[in-house]
């Protein structure tokens, strides 16, 4: 087992009607604050009226950044800084899925500079200071609602980039399952591949500690019986319940005790895919973690055997497990192959190829290079 430090700071508020503790919580850290949310979901299901009429029960103002778009970019985080400035405000309030979180981020470290938040992506700048931020979550995906990651894009260079602060861990965060409810299946089934990736991603980072494996395996099948009753039953209270608080579970850096971190290939190549397609995150991995696993399978025969065993059966092995998470995502409908997502002909797969080159798209453990990224690309078409 590898040494770490366990730290998360982030209060996590659970449960059916949970958003009627905001007040509390707000009401402790000032009197101003800008919402962001994405293309209007919360206006129609009501998730963003309940939401002011908690901030003002605790005499917040508050200003409306809208329109922030799934696979967010930078541009919108700047401009958010500049309306969060202008009105001067104590904290941010995120309500939405993980592009508004991650823009919700952005914008608490960028309220106290002068520079685009993108120089903080790009590495040129490290962020010193953030503003308190409460995320509303509304879909089961990334985690992002107890973590310090961050992932915008910028495409002007074509580049997709996630980078990780302690100062943007939410000071607190709501979770209600019901919230989920009005998800659709699309973006539902999307939540469930990216959970699964995450787990997998750590998983296969090569160092062994045994709670963690143990952990994952469990992560996967459970997602795995949740995800089949959640797309058959959207309204199902325990289903939405459990897919949620295993997602925020996947990333929230327990499952990566005693390891460095994850491998992240996936994640980089999917990247590529958003950026230059506007694949939404979870579709993206649906695609490429069947094609890294068949890629890779040699590389990590003992642990795809492991994960077998807990996840499918105990008589079956690594090939079983790589059908089995093929299957699943078919049956839940997220894709397997890019021309399920229009991404097909020799000018596509060459432009993919020429980005992933020119970004050395790469795993943090398992080295890629251009052969790879054939191998793959052939294995996903
Ligand atoms: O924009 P609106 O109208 O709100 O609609 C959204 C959007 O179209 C809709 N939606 C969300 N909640 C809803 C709802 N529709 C109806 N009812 C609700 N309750 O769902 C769509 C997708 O939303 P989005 O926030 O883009 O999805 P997700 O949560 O999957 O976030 C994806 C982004 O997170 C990044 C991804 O790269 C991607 O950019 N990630 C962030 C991570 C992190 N911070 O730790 C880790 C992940 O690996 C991931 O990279
Ligand atoms: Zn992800």
């Amino acid at each position: 087992m590898e040494n770490f430090t366990a730290y998360n700071p982030t209060k996590l508020i659970f449960g059916k009607e949970c958003i009627n503790k905001l007040h509390k919580e707000s009401g402790k850290l000032g009197k101003r604050a800008l919402i962001i949310i994405g293309k209007g979901s919360v206006k129609k299901n009501g998730i963003l009226d309940a939401v002011t009429a908690q901030l003002t029960q605790a005499n917040i103002e508050y200003t409306l950044y809208e329109g922030i778009k799934s696979n967010p970019i930078y541009q919108d985080a700047d401009k958010a800084v500049a309306q969060a400035k202008e009105f001067g405000v104590d904290m941010i309030v995120a309500v939405g899925g993980g592009s508004v979180i991650d823009t919700a981020k952005a914008v608490a470290m960028g309220y106290y500079v002068e520079h685009s938040v993108w120089d903080f992506f790009s590495q040129k700048l490290r962020p010193k200071k953030a503003l308190p931020l409460f995320a509303v979550l509304t879909l089961a995906a990334t985690g992002s609602e107890m973590n310090p990651i961050t992932v915008l894009q910028n495409d002007e260079t074509g580049v997709k980039i996630g980078i990780g602060s302690p100062l943007v861990y939410p000071t607190a965060s709501f979770l209600d399952p019901e919230y989920t409810y009005s998800v659709p299946k699309t973006y539902t089934s999307y939540g469930v591949a990216d959970l699964i990736a995450h787990t997998l991603e750590v998983y296969f980072e090569p160092s062994d500690s045994p709670l963690s494996n143990h952990v994952a395996g469990d992560i996967i099948k459970l997602a795995m019986e949740y995800g089949e009753k959640v797309m058959e039953n959207p309204n199902d209270y325990d289903a939405r319940a459990n897919i949620m608080w295993l997602a925020t579970t996947a990333l929230n850096g327990s499952l990566a005790a005693g390891k460095r971190g994850g491998d992240w290939g996936v994640h980089n190549f999917e990247h590529t895919l958003s950026v230059l397609f506007d694949v939404p995150h979870g579709a993206g991995l649906s695609i490429v973690y069947p094609a890294w696993l068949k890629s890779f399978k040699g590389d990590v025969k003992e642990k795809l055997d492991f994960l077998a065993k807990k996840v499918v059966g105990e008589d079956k092995t690594g090939e079983d497990f790589i059908a089995a998470l093929e299957s699943f995502f078919e049956k839940i409908s997220t894709p397997t192959r890019l021309s399920q997502m229009d991404i097909s002909g020799e000018d596509k797969m060459t432009s993919i190829l020429e980005n992933l080159e020119q970004n050395k798209v790469s795993g943090n453990f398992f080295k890629m290079d251009k052969e790879r990224y054939e191998n793959m690309l052939q294995l996903m078409a």
